[in-house]
């Protein structure tokens, strides 16, 4: 019930506006059960997250891992050398150092993650809790600004070039990411996410040319859906590619489609403060030639055609405004996100300078297929510290981007935290832990319910 109570911190009008898109869109029958859960009587795990600097796939494997590149190649856990060190390499890798050219100011470079997993028949449960850096609730998404004849970007996250020139606010939401998957991806288990975590990602050090990646057949097509060519590269696992693990050598379709239909990939949620708690969900992602939504309709689109034209504003009639200034960001009161449904309506009318309008939409109404498979995810934000609850089928039904879970089965997961209006790999991260579905021999069982 505890998410029920403290749902108000994100700002009394907000809260009402999510309150009543969830009455409107959601069926009572299985949130009574979620909300039903007793936690106290399941033990909190803890991870320890710890911030990895740009440590990619890559570093790991060169001489500059003192001692320990051959043991990495052949697949040797990080834990194997590493355990109990992630408070010493986050305070490490925080600060400036040759894994680390741009400090953030202040950052913690570790903290505990608390974790609670129950299951039924059909569904897994997850319960978290953690201490945010910020002091403030990190719900403010992705916005846009009118200056009387363009939309442009407005804030970014805290590594941004233009945040450091202090050209743009540093805004950006507060997330957890769960990264998932078996013995199916080769050292998963042992090597955790690093799998994913490549020089040639967008904030690495061999970042890949903008112009090649939007030539690039298959890593331009991320966002082809909506019209947008893709520029940066994403993750992607070290066997999706054919010459080594270089991010534009990817495997033909044929070979990519054969990994999928034995479980090559990986599964990854990510619960959003802005982008998706106002819809009462969790974007559910998949890794394998690059990091992609699910197939189906995802409920987080973007708002029209973005930067060339929103297509929604907020319903003045309902909220007493169509769009936000720079002030309304830090207004509690004023709300941060279009949820389609409660307190949108098409745009109209023309804007004027300095008019602000999120980047992005929550529309249920249309979601549907395995990007709808955490269709139960809910936090809360107090005093600093977070609280989420979210529910995921064990067996979604869509082995294709999917990880397919059973009881008594043991899964290896990965978390990520972002916070502070920090972005891209400045987050913390955990080396993998096991989740047993049922008592067995991992790090988090998911209690079975009665
Ligand atoms: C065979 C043992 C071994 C394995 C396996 C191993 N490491 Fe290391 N790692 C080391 C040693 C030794 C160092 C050097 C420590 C030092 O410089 O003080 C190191 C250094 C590092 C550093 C740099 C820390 C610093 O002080 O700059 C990072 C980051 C790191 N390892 C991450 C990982 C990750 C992630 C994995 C798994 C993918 C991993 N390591 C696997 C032994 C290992």
């Amino acid at each position: 019930m505890q998410v029920k109570a403290k749902r108000c911190f994100f700002g009394v009008r907000a809260s009402v506006i999510m309150l009543a898109s969830w009455m409107l869109l959601s069926t009572p029958a299985w949130s009574a059960e979620v909300e039903t859960i007793d936690w106290s009587s399941i033990s909190d795990a803890s991870p320890r997250l710890f911030y990895p600097g740009q440590s990619s796939y890559q570093w790991l494997r060169s001489d500059e891992h003192k001692k320990a590149s051959n043991e990495t190649k052949s697949g040797e856990a990080c834990l194997q050398c590493h355990k109990g060190e992630q408070k010493s390499l986050g305070g490490i890798l925080v600060v400036e150092n040759r894994l680390e050219p741009d400090p953030i100011e202040d950052k913690e470079g570790y903290k505990r993650l608390k974790v609670r997993a129950a299951h039924d028949a059909t569904y897994l449960y997850l319960r978290f809790s953690w201490k945010s850096d910020g002091d403030r609730v990190g719900d403010q998404g992705t916005f846009m600004r009118f200056d009387g004849t363009e939309w442009s970007w407005y804030g970014n996250h805290r590594q941004h070039e233009a945040v450091i020139d202090e050209e743009q606010p540093a805004i950006y939401p507060d997330r957890l990411g769960i990264m998932m998957g078996d013995s199916q991806v080769p050292i998963y288990s042992e090597q955790g996410c690093w799998l994913t975590c490549h020089e040639a990602l967008v904030g690495m050090p061999d970042e890949a040319d903008e112009d090649e990646v939007a030539e690039h057949p298959v890593i331009s097509q991320l966002y082809k859906d909506f019209g947008i060519i893709n520029r940066y590269v994403r993750k992607y696992l070290p066997g999706s590619r054919s010459e080594g693990t270089d991010w534009d050598a990817v495997k033909t379709a044929d070979e990519l489609k054969a990994l999928r239909n034995e479980g090559g990939f990986l599964d990854l949620i990510i619960w959003d403060a802005a982008l998706t708690n106002p819809g009462g969900f969790a974007a559910d992602f998949n890794v394998l030639e690059m990091k992609q939504v699910d197939a189906g309709k995802s409920p987080l689109l973007p708002n029209g055609k973005m930067l060339a034209g929103p297509a929604l504003m907020f319903d003045s009639a309902k909220l007493g405004y169509s769009v936000l200034t720079e002030a309304d960001l830090d207004d509690a009161s004023k709300s941060k996100y279009l949820v389609v449904g409660s307190s949108t309506v098409p745009v109209s009318g023309t804007f004027k300078e300095g008019d602000i309008l999120p980047a992005h939409i929550i529309d249920k109404t249309a979601a549907d297929g395995s990007a709808m498979d955490v269709d139960y995810a809910r936090g809360t934000w107090e005093d600093g510290t977070y609280t989420l609850v979210m529910r995921r089928k064990l067996d979604t039904g869509h082995p294709e981007d999917d990880l397919i879970m059973q009881p008594g089965g043991i899964y290896s997961f990965s978390f990520s935290i972002h916070d502070n209006a920090t972005g891209k790999r400045a987050h913390l991260v955990s080396f993998p832990v096991t989740v047993s579905i049922g008592p067995g021999t991992a790090d988090i069982q998911a209690a079975t319910l009665p």
